[in-house]
């Protein structure tokens, strides 16, 4: 095994009717003057975002609003924020929403805390000293951005996707109440499993040493996940369906499943951040639309940890050798992501580049990566083309 740093500052609070603790956690976190940071519309129509308001009035927080955060979330609103934050004194931000609506108050928080362009921090120019406090009322479980050091922010102009990843931007609470996750669309759901199953994947296939501990963990939460991804495509308002996998998300992406490993591959997760950026796709989709060709492109180079996957994750039967349980785990699990309406190729997702985009979409994954990606393999710039083209 390798040695590790598990920091995770987050308090979390989980259970019913916990967002109408926000105002006094705020307060027990330093902040008087609140910026409420929320998304396109489901947390107003569901009157989530009145329950959070009383909760700042109790707390005697005062505050402003910006709403209209999008999935894939933009820089502009990121500059209109951190202007409004600085005009209006503010102290701490709330983040009412999931991964886009927290990144983007991560984004301020760095802005507020930092001189200077905010973007140089995902163009890795600079990085971060500081961010300005950020608490989130998660109301999707999905990017884990709640616990994660991570935020992902695109630049409109060239539909440019990149992540800044820094131990300051940890969120320092997280209320979590899974009613919340009640009114999301199957699809939202679905791509949400499939985006938390991804963050202990890209950790799950690594190079480097593992610990037993680790592993086991990390299997545990795939099947959980899993398993109460299909209870939820029936039955949307199961509470403890949806409470396991809440904390399978933030569990997934908060370092845990990667303790004592290499840290992971993350070759899936850059290639999909190109396609949101040129297509605009939903996150979660566009991993499962790239897997299973990243898998068969790489899992050579690592078949013990793909047999292991096979077996203990997806209780695929030992084939006739290691391959053929490799190759039969790796459609296993492009069953399972179409049995939750996710799509395993570019054209289910509905993404057709161009000769040209495909070669795009590899040149601006090799700059973002510096040249090469993942640890499964080393992926070069020949490499993503060939994944993305393979992926149609
Ligand atoms: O804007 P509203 O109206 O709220 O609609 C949202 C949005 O359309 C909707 N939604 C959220 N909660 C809802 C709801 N609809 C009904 N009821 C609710 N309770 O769901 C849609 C998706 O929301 P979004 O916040 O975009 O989802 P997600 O949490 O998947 O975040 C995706 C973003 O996070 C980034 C992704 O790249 C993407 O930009 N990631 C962030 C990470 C991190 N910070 O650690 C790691 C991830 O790997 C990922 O890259
Ligand atoms: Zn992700």
């Amino acid at each position: 095994m390798n040695g590790f740093t598990y920091y995770t500052p987050t308090k979390v609070v989980f259970g019913r009717g916990t967002e109408s603790q926000a105002g006094a956690l705020i307060r027990e976190h330093g902040g008087s003057r609140a910026l409420l940071h929320y998304g396109g519309g489901s947390a107003e129509r569901s009157g989530l975002l009145n329950r959070v308001r009383r909760s700042l009035e109790e707390a005697g927080v005062t505050w402003v609003e910006l709403g209209g955060v999008v999935p894939n979330p933009r820089l502009s609103l990121v500059y209109q924020g951190i202007d409004l934050c600085r005009k209006e004194g503010v102290d701490f931000i709330l983040a009412v929403g999931g991964g886009s609506v927290i990144d983007s108050a991560k984004a301020i928080g760095y802005g507020m805390a930092n001189e200077g362009d905010v973007w140089d921090f995902y163009e890795f120019i600079r990085k971060p000293k500081a961010c300005l406090p950020v608490g989130s009322v998660v109301t999707i479980a999905a990017a884990g951005s709640e616990m994660s050091n991570s935020s992902v922010i695109t630049k409109e102009e060239g539909g440019i996707k990149r992540g800044c990843n820094n131990d300051a931007g940890r969120p320092v609470f997280a209320i979590m109440n899974p009613e919340l996750t009640m009114t999301l669309p199957p699809y939202q759901t679905a791509c949400g499993c499939a985006d938390i199953l991804m963050h202990t994947m890209e950790r799950y296939f690594n190079h480097g040493a593992n610990m037993e501990l680790t592993g086991g963990l990390a299997e545990s939460l795939m099947r959980t996940v899993m398993r109460n991804s299909h209870i939820l495509m029936e039955d949307p308002g199961n509470y403890d369906a949806r409470a396991e996998v809440m904390w399978a998300g933030s569990l997934s992406h908060n370092g845990l499943t990667g303790c004592g490993t290499d840290g992971g591959d993350w070759a899936t997760h850059r290639l999909e951040h190109e396609l949101g950026g040129m297509f605009d796709v939903a996150h979660g989709a566009g991993l499962t639309a790239l897997w299973g060709t990243w898998a068969r492109y790489v899992y050579k180079e690592r078949p013990e940890r793909f047999v292991r996957f096979a077996r203990n994750v997806l209780q695929v039967k030992p084939g006739a050798d290691d391959e053929e349980t490799i190759l039969n785990g790796i459609s296993a699990m492009e069953d399972y992501y179409r049995s939750i309406g996710m799509p395993v190729n570019l054209r289910e997702l509905g993404v057709h580049p161009t000769d040209q985009q495909f070669r795009e979409l590899a040149r601006k994954c090799s700059v973002a990566a510096n040249d090469s990606l993942g640890v499964v393999k080393k992926l070069h710039q020949a490499d993503m083309e060939a994944i993305y083209r393979a992926a149609l």
